[in-house]
C-alpha cells in the first residue's frame, strides 16, 4: 500500500491520540497528577496561629500524592458535583481519594446501582421532568398547593436498570415550593453550586467497579438499607441482595484486601461474618445508634458487642467521637476512647457536608452538634480533622471534597500512595 507523508502524518497523529487517551477499564488509568485546588490553603489561611497551621504552611508546596485514608464519599466530589456520578468520582480521584464510594441500592430489575437512598432519585436526579419515568414512580411529583409542600419519591425500584441509565445525576435538592417538575429540581443551598450539574454521569455498581479498577484504586460500596418490604417482589431477600454486593467484586476477580464493604444495618454486617469471611475481615458496621444523649450511652455500650461478634471495624458521624472539654477545645469523646479501649478500628463520616464553619453552632449542624461551641470558623475545620487523627486515632476520613482531606493525609504522611 502506499501512502503520501499526508496521509502517513495523520495516521501517525491518530496513532498518537489513540495511545494517549485512557484505556484501562472503565475507560481510564491511573490519575498521577494529584491536584487539590484551593481549597485546602483557603482554610490553612483561615486557621488560627499555632503549632497545627505552623505544620500545615509547610506542606504547601509539597508534591501530592494519592492517601489511603482519604475516602471520597458518594464520589469524592460532592461538595460541588452531583453526588454518585462518575464526575464525583473522578472529581474525587483527582483530588487524591484512594478510597471510592458507592453507596448500593436495587433496580426492579435487581441490578445494582449507586444512589445513597433506595428512594432519593427525586431528589438526585431529574426523573420527575420526564413524564414516562415520573408516571413510575412510588409516588409522582405534586406541585405545591395550598401550603402543601411540593412532593415525590422515586426509588431504585421503581425502574429497570436501563430506564436507570436515562437519568441525569444532579445536587441533591428539592424544592418546596415547586408548581412545575422543573422548579422541584432546585432548592439547593446557597453553598453549593449548580455549575456542574449539566448532567451528571449515573452509575451501576459495575460501572463503579470498573471505573475504580481503572483508576487502580479502592473500593467502599455500601449496602443500603432498603425502604421497600423484603423481600422484594416475593424472592429477592436481604441476604441475595447482601451476596450479590459481594457477588460482583468476586465476579470482577476483585481481591477482598481492596474491598470495604459498609452497612448500617447490623444483620448484613453479621451475614458477611458467616458467609463471605474474607470480605467481612475488613466489613464497616456503620453507627449511628447513638443521636440522643440517651442512646449516645447505649451506642457506647453496645461497642462490646460489636467487638465479640468478630467487627473489626465502626464508623459512626465524627460527632460520636467528638466533644468539648472543660476548656472548650475538641477532645475524644467516650464513645472514642472505648472503642479504643476495645481496639477496634475507627473510620469517621462526613467532612465537607456542612457548609460555612461559622454557621454550624447556630444551626444546631449535626456533624458539629456535640463540639459546636468549639468551632468558629472554616479554619477551625483541619483542628476537627487534627484531633480525630492525633487523638481518636482514625484510620480513614470520608469527604465530599476530598482535597481537604487528601492535603492532611499527605502533611502528616498518612496512607499514601508510592505513585
Ligand atoms: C385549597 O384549600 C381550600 C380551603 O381549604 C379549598 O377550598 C380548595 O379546594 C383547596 N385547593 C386546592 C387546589 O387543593
Ligand atoms: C419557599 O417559600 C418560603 C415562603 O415564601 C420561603 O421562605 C422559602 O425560602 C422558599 N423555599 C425555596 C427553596 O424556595
Ligand atoms: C444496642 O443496644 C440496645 C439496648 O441494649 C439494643 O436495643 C440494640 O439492638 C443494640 N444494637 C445493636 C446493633 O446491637
Amino acid at each position: 500500500m502506499h501512502f503520501t507523508p499526508r496521509v502517513v502524518a495523520s495516521l501517525g497523529l491518530a496513532a498518537a491520540l489513540v495511545s494517549a487517551s485512557p484505556c484501562g477499564p472503565g475507560g481510564v488509568s491511573p490519575i498521577k497528577n494529584i491536584d487539590l485546588g484551593p481549597r485546602p490553603f483557603f482554610l490553612v489561611d483561615d486557621m488560627d496561629d499555632g503549632p497545627l497551621k505552623k505544620k500545615l504552611d509547610s506542606c504547601k508546596e509539597k508534591k501530592m500524592k494519592a492517601s489511603d485514608f482519604s475516602i471520597g464519599h458518594r464520589g469524592g466530589g460532592t461538595l460541588f458535583i452531583p453526588e454518585h456520578t462518575r464526575e464525583s468520582n473522578l472529581a474525587g480521584a483527582r483530588m487524591g481519594a484512594a478510597v471510592l464510594e458507592c453507596d448500593v441500592a436495587f433496580t426492579k430489575d435487581r441490578e445494582l446501582v449507586c444512589r445513597h437512598a433506595q428512594c432519593d432519585l427525586h431528589t438526585t436526579t431529574n426523573i420527575v421532568t420526564i413524564p414516562e419515568l415520573n408516571a413510575k414512580c412510588t409516588k409522582p411529583f405534586q406541585p405545591a398547593s395550598n401550603g402543601t409542600a411540593a412532593s415525590a419519591k422515586c426509588c431504585t425500584s421503581d425502574l429497570t436498570l436501563k430506564e436507570f441509565k436515562t437519568l441525569c445525576g444532579k445536587m441533591d435538592s428539592s424544592n418546596p415550593n415547586a408548581t412545575t417538575p422543573e422548579e422541584f429540581l432546585g432548592g439547593g443551598p446557597d453553598w453549593r453550586t449548580e455549575l456542574y450539574a449539566t448532567c451528571g454521569t449515573v452509575m451501576s455498581h459495575h460501572e463503579h467497579i470498573a471505573l475504580v479498577e481503572g483508576l487502580g484504586l479502592l473500593f467502599t460500596p455500601e449496602l443500603k438499607t432498603p425502604e421497600v418490604e423484603m423481600p422484594f417482589e416475593g424472592d429477592y431477600t436481604q441476604e441475595k441482595y447482601a451476596q450479590q454486593m459481594i457477588d460482583d467484586y468476586k465476579n470482577a476477580g476483585i481481591d477482598p484486601s481492596r474491598v470495604w464493604v459498609q452497612s448500617f444495618l447490623y444483620d448484613d454486617i453479621l451475614y458477611w461474618l458467616s458467609n463471605e469471611p474474607e470480605f467481612a475481615a475488613q466489613a464497616v458496621y456503620l453507627d449511628e445508634t447513638g443521636d440522643t444523649p440517651e442512646t449516645f450511652e447505649t451506642a457506647v455500650q453496645n461497642l462490646t458487642r460489636y467487638k465479640e461478634d468478630g467487627v473489626k471495624i465502626i464508623a459512626p458521624p465524627f460527632n460520636y467521637l467528638l466533644t468539648a472539654d472543660k476548656d472548650g477545645e475538641i477532645a475524644p469523646s467516650k464513645y472514642a476512647t472505648r472503642a479504643n479501649e476495645l481496639g477496634l478500628e475507627i473510620i469517621t463520616w462526613s467532612l465537607e457536608r456542612s457548609g460555612p464553619l461559622a454557621d454550624v453552632e447556630e444551626d444546631g449542624n449535626y456533624y458539629y452538634g456535640t463540639f459546636a461551641e468549639a468551632v468558629k470558623k472554616d479554619g477551625d475545620m483541619y483542628k476537627v480533622v487534627d484531633v480525630l487523627v492525633q487523638q481518636v486515632g482514625i484510620s480513614k476520613l470520608f469527604s465530599d471534597w476530598s482535597a481537604t482531606v487528601t492535603f492532611y493525609a499527605n502533611c502528616f504522611d498518612l496512607g499514601l500512595k508510592k505513585w
